[in-house]
């Protein structure tokens, strides 16, 4: 049986993971690699960590030079986070002849042309199947199995983590940093949580994914986004009222005018395929000109889901398969031309709106009277009995706006956070048109 010597780099809760498959099942990969991926060198930051796998004696280490100076490691799973030491540990492992199979999507992201670039000068391969939505084969089906088509859009749960969180807050009550340190002690969430929560892990996946679909090379920081943070239990009550579940979506649309791009808190239908995702599950709604509507479901986080990817893409570059994409695909490459970004306040959505005001006559045409100057059109009011705070009595309004301008609704927000009468700031939330799911 041949041999292809691999090393592990990073040996966290993907790392081990991906040791276990192929420590306790390189039968498995053997039969569909055609050969052993032998586990040679395995490098950590604190060798005297306890570890939830047995590796063989001698091949846990901290320095990286084990593996750059062997000659007969051919890949290494790069499973180290964020951005350094990550980006100069792939470099030196592609200047030693390494090719690469990564997880990291925040360093793809930030550094993509870079590496891709000098991957390619030297001859070498980048395979990143588990840096966006965990288990789900969304970057192969992007950059493989639906090349005859032209995405029209793309629509995506794209963090474990916050879909984690609102499941938690919505069906179990569960407090906001409560269902974090869940999240945490599962796996799930970054070493630094801030980048699930604030969208934008969201957005590096979705610039990844955005770039394979339309050839857009947008930096992830320019995409519009807003997390999970300020997502209040009374916003998912109300959502639940309307029919709606507040998820954070990921949106990548092809217009005349440009690719719209944007993560942010969006209510989705109840029993819509997206709105029933639940837990740490990721979920990727596609719609190509040939194909039609396309929708992969899956773990998008935590151990095994995410070494599924990163064996099976350890696999693909053992034999070959990843070297000949890696060179189609037109990654971050100079020659990458893809449609321009839409200009974002003229993206056009209906909206969720929650003001909470003084309870005063003339308030409800005061709110009114600031959509309307806006051309915002109102689809639905709930006003529940107020209630007494300390800060007088207060009553929450909520409006379901018809389909607007992203501009026009932050007009009309800003004047109506301006009035005497509102008490906190006001909540503003997409809602996503069920329209859009079918394109064709
Ligand atoms: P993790 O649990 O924090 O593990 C990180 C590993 O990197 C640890 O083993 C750590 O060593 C090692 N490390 C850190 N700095 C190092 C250094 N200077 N030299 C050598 N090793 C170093 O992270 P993770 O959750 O496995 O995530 C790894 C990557 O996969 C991240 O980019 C993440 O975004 C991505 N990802 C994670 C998931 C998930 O569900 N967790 C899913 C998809 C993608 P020690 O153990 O000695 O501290
Ligand atoms: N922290 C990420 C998430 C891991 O929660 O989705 C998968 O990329």
């Amino acid at each position: 049986m041949l041999k292809t010597k691999v090393a592990i780099v990073g040996m966290g809760t993907v790392g081990t993971g991906v040791a276990r498959l192929l420590l306790d099942h390189g039968d498995r990969t053997a039969r569909h690699a055609g050969r052993t991926l032998w586990l040679e060198q395995v490098v950590v930051r604190d060798p005297t960590k306890p570890r939830d796998v047995d590796l063989p004696k001698g091949i846990l280490t901290t320095d990286l030079q084990k593996v750059t100076e062997d000659q007969e490691i051919a890949l290494a799973a790069m499973l180290v986070g964020g951005l350094e030491p990550a980006r100069t540990m792939t470099l030196q492992l592609l200047e030693s002849g390494k090719d690469i199979v990564t997880a990291n999507k925040a360093l793809l992201a930030e550094h993509g042309p870079e590496l891709f670039d000098r991957a390619r000068e030297l001859g070498r391969s980048i395979a990143f199947e588990a840096s966006v939505a965990g288990g789900i084969p969304i970057i192969a089906a992007l950059s493989q199995c639906l090349t005859a088509n032209q995405v029209l859009s793309l629509r995506g749960i794209l963090n474990g983590t916050s879909n984690f969180i609102i499941t938690k807050m919505e069906e179990q009550r569960m407090p906001y940093a409560a269902a974090l340190a869940e999240a945490q002690r599962l796996g799930y969430a970054e070493a630094d949580p801030s980048m699930d929560v604030d969208g934008s892990d969201a957005a590096q996946k979705l610039a990844i994914l955005a770039h394979l679909a339309f050839g857009t090379r947008a930096s992830w920081r320019d995409i519009p986004r807003e997390g999970i943070q300020s997502i209040e239990e009374a916003d998912l009550y109300y959502a639940l009222e309307l029919g709606y579940r507040i998820k954070l979506l990921a949106v990548a649309q092809l217009w005349p005018e440009g690719i719209e791009l944007h993560v942010s808190p969006t209510l989705i239908k109840v029993g819509s395929p997206l709105a029933e995702v639940r837990e740490s599950y990721n979920a990727v709604s596609v719609v190509g000109d040939a194909v039609g509507n396309l929708f992969f479901h899956g773990r998008g986080a935590g151990q095994m889901p995410t070494a599924s990817a990163v064996v099976a893409d350890m696999i693909d570059t053992a034999v070959g398969r990843t070297k000949i994409t890696f060179q189609s695909l037109k990654l971050w490459s100079q020659d990458s031309s893809g449609a321009p970004l839409r200009d974002h306040s003229r993206v056009r959505s209906r909206y969720y709106l929650r003001f909470t005001v003084a309870d005063e006559p003339g308030v409800l045409a005061q709110l009114c009277g600031a959509l309307g100057r806006q051309g915002i059109s109102i689809a639905s009011v709930i006003q529940h009995e107020p209630r007494e705070t300390g800060n007088g009595v207060q009553v929450p309004v909520v409006i379901m706006t018809h389909q607007t301008s992203e501009g026009a609704v932050v007009k009309a927000v800003a004047e109506i956070d301006r009035l005497s009468t509102v008490r906190s700031k006001s909540v503003r939330y997409r809602v996503a048109d069920e329209r859009s799911e079918i394109q064709l």
